[in-house]
């Protein structure tokens, strides 16, 4: 069937640059799978990952099993509720809770009771090398393997360094009942905090890596239907992941250096980039210049591709300029109100937003944390608000209110692009602050308003020059004599 026919047909064909090339090459395909059938599935973790994932395969149909070795956690699940902040996630969890496609244990071998597919969503966290720290994978693999009754799947879906689900696979073995064959495949996950249900739901595409194709069938079978779903072996598959989360972390970190390069030309870096992100073949996602990139998975990603790199003799300094321009981002408003304002020691500095990134209160690797710590380590005192996060032993006053917050600030800081920000009376601010400087590092508010306010607003990358870096870049001067 040819691209034509297939269009008529509905299906969608992978485009060009997926074609196969040979038969070892990853496969994409779309075409509907027969009607999935539904699985008895233990996911291990009920974490950012696992519960997103439980649920949503529960409510896809499946007989879910979520296994939870945090006692609090457990108990807090089994009162039905959520502990993370996840649209959606609540309703799917109570209802598949409801119906009986989903349940809550602590017990391993209760939940692999006649279960072929077993998917691991542990915690990898990162050492201080940069590589991830795969004991509770490990662990987890064990008891799973040890508990098998049947032939079952290990569904690698933590972060892992490629060629982690070999090793899994020969744990597996040494654990696996007499009889039980244990088989491994990585499936990575590309969910974003506060868009984990949709992204689970409608994912750009299944990376599934395998050894054979039973398994690789038994995870496709999990998915919605007509998903871009790629086979390939299970090196690629825990490659795609670290790659992918890179490249994204290398997109905002080239934003970063274009806003640094605006802020010193008095060119507006959201026009620039908009320009640039146009181009199909770039994209605008992630092309946002900010306060750096946080959370708990690119900053921990990227390290562990340049620690991969090294291990194999191939160092990737991609990767590496990715994290140096990061962590010149995450010191950019500091080095602002050092400028702007001359030693900070004795300074009030109000910083609005402490998640790291709108939409969450997750604090993992913020970049609004770390900026209360610089500006604290530099002896301003530091007055916080967050809509969702309060965050105890932080130096600073933590307040319920952006306008108490602002109370006599030299300067205000917007760390988090929380649009109730965007929304504040901007003439109650100013009214409220002691200076005038107002620092907009996620560029979320309106300058022009601000200035209206009477303020002075700097954003990253945004407006006029701002004379007060140490380079001030003259235009070219062409005079009548040439
Ligand atoms: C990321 C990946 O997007 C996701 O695919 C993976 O599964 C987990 O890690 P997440 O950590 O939830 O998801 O956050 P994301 O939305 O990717 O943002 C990461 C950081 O980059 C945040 O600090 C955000 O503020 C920052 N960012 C994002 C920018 O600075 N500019 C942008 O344009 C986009």
């Amino acid at each position: 069937m040819n691209a034509m026919d297939a269009a008529r047909a509905g299906q969608r064909q992978p485009s060009r640059s997926h074609q196969p090339r040979s038969s070892h090459e990853a496969r994409v395909t779309y075409a509907p799978r027969s009607p999935r059938r539904a699985s008895l599935v233990c996911v291990v973790g009920a974490g950012y990952v696992g519960l997103t994932t439980a649920a949503c395969l529960a409510d896809l149909g499946h007989d879910v099993c979520c296994v939870e070795s945090n006692p609090a956690r457990l108990d807090a699940l089994h009162r039905g509720e959520i502990p993370i902040v996840e649209p959606g996630l609540e309703e799917i969890v109570a209802a598949t809770t409801a119906a009986g496609t989903l349940r809550f244990t602590s017990d391993i071998a209760a939940a692999m009771d006649g279960c072929a597919i077993a998917m691991l969503c542990v915690g990898t966290p990162p050492r201080a090398t940069g590589d991830p720290d795969l004991r509770q994978l490990a662990a987890a693999a064990a008891q799973v393997s040890a508990a098998a009754t049947r032939d079952a799947v290990i569904v690698v879906k933590s972060t892992v360094p490629p060629g982690t689900c070999e090793a899994i696979g020969l744990l597996a073995v040494d654990h696996a009942r007499a009889g039980v064959t244990i088989t491994i495949a990585s499936n990575p996950e590309f969910l974003r905090e506060g868009h984990a249900v949709t992204d689970f739901m409608h994912p750009d595409r299944v990376v599934v890596g395998s050894a054979g194709a039973r398994a690789a069938e038994l995870v496709a079978d999990l998915y919605p239907e007509d998903v871009a779903m790629v086979t390939c072996d299970t090196r690629a598959a825990e490659l795609v992941k670290y790659a992918s989360n890179t490249f994204l972390a290398i997109k905002i970190s080239f934003a970063n250096e274009v806003a640094g390069m605006c802020e010193r030309l008095g060119a507006d870096a959201l026009e620039v980039l908009e320009g640039v992100g146009l181009d199909s073949r770039i994209g605008s996602e992630f092309l946002h210049p900010g306060a750096g990139y946080g959370g708990s998975c690119l900053p921990k990603d990227v390290a562990g591709f340049a620690a991969l790199g090294h291990t194999l003799g191939w160092p990737v300094p991609l990767a590496e300029a990715a994290q140096q321009v990061n962590t010149r981002a995450r010191h950019s408003v500091t080095d602002k109100l050092r400028l702007l304002l001359g030693d900070l020691a004795g300074r009030t500095v109000t910083v609005l937003g402490l998640a790291f990134k709108a939409g969450t209160d997750d604090v993992r690797d913020s970049p609004a944390v770390a900026l209360v710590h610089q500006l604290s380590r530099a002896g301003a005192s530091v007055h916080v608000f967050d809509p969702l996060v309060f965050l105890p032993g932080l130096p600073a006053t933590q307040v319920p209110d952006p306008y108490e917050a602002a109370l006599g600030a030299d300067a205000l800081v917007v760390a988090t692009a929380w649009p109730a920000f965007a929304a504040l009376d901007y003439d109650r601010l100013a009214k409220a602050m002691n200076g005038r400087v107002v620092v907009d590092a996620v560029n979320t508010m309106d300058l022009a308003l601000l200035a209206e306010a009477g303020l002075e607003p700097y954003g990253t990358g945004r407006g006029r020059p701002v004379t007060f870096h140490p380079v001030v870049w003259q235009p070219l001067q062409w005079t009548a004599s040439g």
